[in-house]
């Protein structure tokens, strides 16, 4: 690093202040924005150096990026001479303030301090595909939301969430982090997810930027492997990869994360189409893009750039804006500008895109707004929260068989209840992989949710029948045989362990591992009512156990209140509401797959098939039971004869036909039967969470508008084009009722 005499801001930014506040009493009319004009008085204030430093994000931890060991590095120096903009991974608010402090005294430019907060800061809730499967979009927006008071209460201002990335491939067990394959459900949790942790308010203590993340195209990483080549087209990342992310620039997302991966040849952290001409051009972001963890060294490994200088030339040319902890646009970017290879306007208009965040969080008022003390205490593990995660693990849970109708279960009948299986072993499992500051001592295991629930009236044992989900225990295996026999019900939970689903944890086989399968068949043996609770972060294939269990309940990984959750399903508190938000592949050499898949020219059987499976998933996108039974009928819509810019009004008859109160995903499917490209068979465009008592019946209405049946045409322009359109209605992507009508 080289040393430079370290101005400070604050005093002119006082004076600036000043005159602003001079000039708003006096006559003028023309209307700024004053957050602007503030970026760039101090904009003109900053050295070169300086500049750079605000693009640089360190890393608070030992080894700080590939290049430089920890003593390469004074983090107080760093912030004392300007050389850090943003910090990721401060843990302690001692920490945070100390650094504020630095950066005021001598910068005058408050420091942000990022964090993974992805699906719960102190009150861990249902990993975000569980939480997908709610489609209760208040509720998830609820959860982003309270994961922002705690986690500002601790001094975090900005988190490095929605991952928005859509993916047809759960080998790639990112996956669990993300809203599942479908680009319209994605786009509603994502807007709902930026808007929780951005509230309406960003400059309020207990709001913070949310992160859409990763742009893009990371779910389509080749064979489902992690950081991987992408080969999609460009039609296919309009279609399916970006609505998510455009819709959270239109709600207002103040940050982007490049994608480690490539996109059309070039790593996402370099790629100037989709950061300039799309990102920044057509959808007119105006925040800022950070890097991913070192992703514009990386360049160097993915043969795009000669090395680290080169990389820094790339990156800042592409618009990505904020250097995470790679160090690579501080080692480089200033020679660069200094050499005449990079325009100093480039670095001036990411400058401007951190300053404004800061700005817009308020920072430049109260720079240590974060920081209040006690307010940790007060807001971690409010009551109300620890209910909410109780409420949206229930509500994420999907019912995926119930063929003798087993559940709801009696809370009398059963006195003795053996849970039995891996998953429930170890609390920490039910967290997932981003638990934060949530303890695992926090969590309720099944085990304890049931004895929860049924208090003295049974006695509920746990064993694990196995050393762990991938590893066979034949004393463990007999013991929980033994425990199943002198027992009159069994719950048994089978899945993935907490970092089986997550970043880099990539697998060539999605089968439910083979002793779990083996514990399976030993418990079926016996012959008691058992239940199967499947536990995971992605979809797992487990053809014997679909094939064989009558009674299967998908839980994800359900966070600190899994077991009471699970407990209100299980025995009739709460009646199943979760859709899959992901096809369940039968087996993984079906991967990818998803529902938005196109007839192909040869779609009878046997056109394009498998020789040695069928092409049915075990569960398709959207299905989920109740233990009600909902009847659709009586669909109609507005007209049959469609003109361009008119909507089309539908409605469909609900009814609750069993025998208890429930509420249903109403999921309404465009199917366009003809177009200027080949067209997916349906796409998911609508939907309503409705609920019924029983005998209860009503008509749900939708509206659609021209919008909705737009698609990317052959010249790549986004478009409804005239043709025959069929609405599908229905309680999955399968099983729908139709109506067909023309646009012209
Ligand atoms: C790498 C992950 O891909 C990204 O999602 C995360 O936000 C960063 N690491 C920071 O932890």
């Amino acid at each position: 690093m080289r040393s430079t005499t370290t101005t400070s801001f604050f005093g002119a930014y006082i004076i600036f202040m000043l005159l602003v506040s001079m000039t708003a009493c006096g006559e003028s009319k023309v209307k700024t924005d004053p957050t602007d004009a503030k970026v760039e008085e101090i904009l003109s204030q900053m050295t070169l150096r300086q500049k750079v430093g605000q693009l640089n994000q360190l890393k608070h931890a030992k080894l700080i990026a590939n290049n430089h060991k920890e003593t390469d590095i004074n983090i107080d120096s760093a912030v004392i001479n300007g050389d850090v903009g943003t910090f990721l991974n401060v843990w302690w608010m001692k920490d945070k303030r100390h650094y504020q402090k630095l950066a005021m005294e001598h910068t005058g430019v408050p420091l942000i301090f990022a964090l993974d907060i992805i699906h719960g800061f102190r009150t861990t809730f249902p990993v975000p595909l569980g939480e997908a499967a709610s489609w209760n979009l208040p509720l998830i927006e609820r959860s982003a939301r309270i994961m922002a008071i705690e986690g500002t209460s601790s001094g975090n201002m900005w988190t490095f969430a929605p991952m928005v990335d859509i993916s047809f491939d759960a080998r790639w067990g990112r996956m669990m982090e993300g809203g599942g394959e479908d680009p319209y459900l994605g786009s509603q949790i994502a807007a709902a997810r930026v808007h929780g942790f951005q509230g309406d308010d960003l400059s309020a203590n207990n709001t913070m930027l949310a992160c859409a993340k990763h742009f893009a195209a990371y779910g389509q990483v080749e064979a489902g492997r992690d950081y991987n080549q992408t080969t999609v087209s460009e039609r296919f990342l309009r279609e399916y990869v970006l609505p998510p992310f455009h819709a959270a620039e239109k709600a207002g997302c103040r940050t982007f994360m490049n994608a480690f991966n490539d996109y059309d040849g070039v790593p996402c952290s370099g790629n100037k189409f989709l950061i300039r001409d799309i990102l920044k051009g057509e959808w007119g972001f105006k925040g800022a893009v950070v890097s991913d963890y070192n992703s514009f060294e990386e360049m160097v490994d993915w043969r795009y750039a000669k090395d680290r200088k080169q990389a820094a030339l790339k990156a800042i040319e592409a618009g990505s804006d904020i250097d995470m902890m790679g160090l690579v646009y501080m080692d480089h970017l200033q020679d660069l500008v200094e050499e005449g290879k990079v325009d100093v306007a480039l670095i001036d208009d990411a400058v401007r895109r951190v300053l404004k965040l800061k700005f817009e969080l308020g920072l430049f008022d109260d720079p240590f707004k974060y920081f209040t003390d006690g307010l940790q205490e007060k807001e971690w593990r409010h009551p109300e929260y620890v209910e909410h995660a109780r409420k949206i693990a229930r509500e994420s849970m999907v019912l995926l068989k119930n063929d003798k109708q087993l559940l709801p279960l009696s809370k009398t009948k059963y006195k003795k209840i053996a849970v039995i299986g891996p998953i429930d072993a170890k609390p920490e499992t039910h967290m997932g992989t981003w638990s934060a500051a949530g303890p695992k001592e926090d969590v309720v295991r099944f085990t304890e949710g049931i004895r929860n629930k049924l208090g003295k009236a049974a006695k509920v044992t746990f064993e694990a029948g196995c050393a762990d989900e991938h590893t066979a225990d034949t004393k463990a295996l007999n013991r929980a045989i033994r425990l199943a026999k002198s027992s009159d019900l069994v719950i048994l939970t089978l899945g993935e362990g907490q970092w089986f689903s997550g970043e880099n944890t990539s697998l060539v086989d999605i089968s439910l591992p083979e002793p779990q399968v083996q514990l399976a068949k030993k418990i079926k043996a016996l012959n008691k009512p058992t239940v199967v609770v499947m536990a995971d972060g992605r979809p797992i294939c487990m053809p014997w156990i679909k094939e064989n269990m009558p009674t299967i309940l998908e839980s994800w990984l359900a966070g600190c209140e899994a077991g009471n959750a699970l407990a209100d399903v299980l025995f009739g508190d709460y009646n199943p509401s979760g859709k899959l938000p992901v096809t369940f592949p039968a087996n993984t050499g079906q991967v990818p797959i998803s529902y938005l898949r196109k007839a192909t020219g040869r779609p009878t059987e046997n056109g394009t098939r498998y020789l040695d499976a069928s092409n049915e998933p075990a569960f398709p996108f959207g299905y989920g039971l109740s233990y009600t039974n909902f009847k659709y009928s009586n669909l109609k819509i507005s007209t049959d004869s469609l003109k361009l810019g008119q909507q089309l009004e539908v409605s469909v008859d609900l009814e609750n036909t069993g025998q208890y109160d429930g509420k249903e995903v109403v999921q309404l499917y465009i199917s366009d039967l003809y177009g200027s490209t080949s067209r997916p068979l349906k796409e998911l465009k609508h939907f309503k969470l409705i609920a019924l008592k029983k005998g209860e019946r009503k008509t749900v209405h939708f509206t659609i508008a021209e919008e909705d049946l737009k698609m990317w045409n052959e010249q790549m322009k986004f478009v409804a084009e005239p043709g025959e359109f069929q609405v599908q209605v229905g309680t999955n992507s399968d099983v729908v009722i139709t109506k067909n009508f023309i646009l012209s």
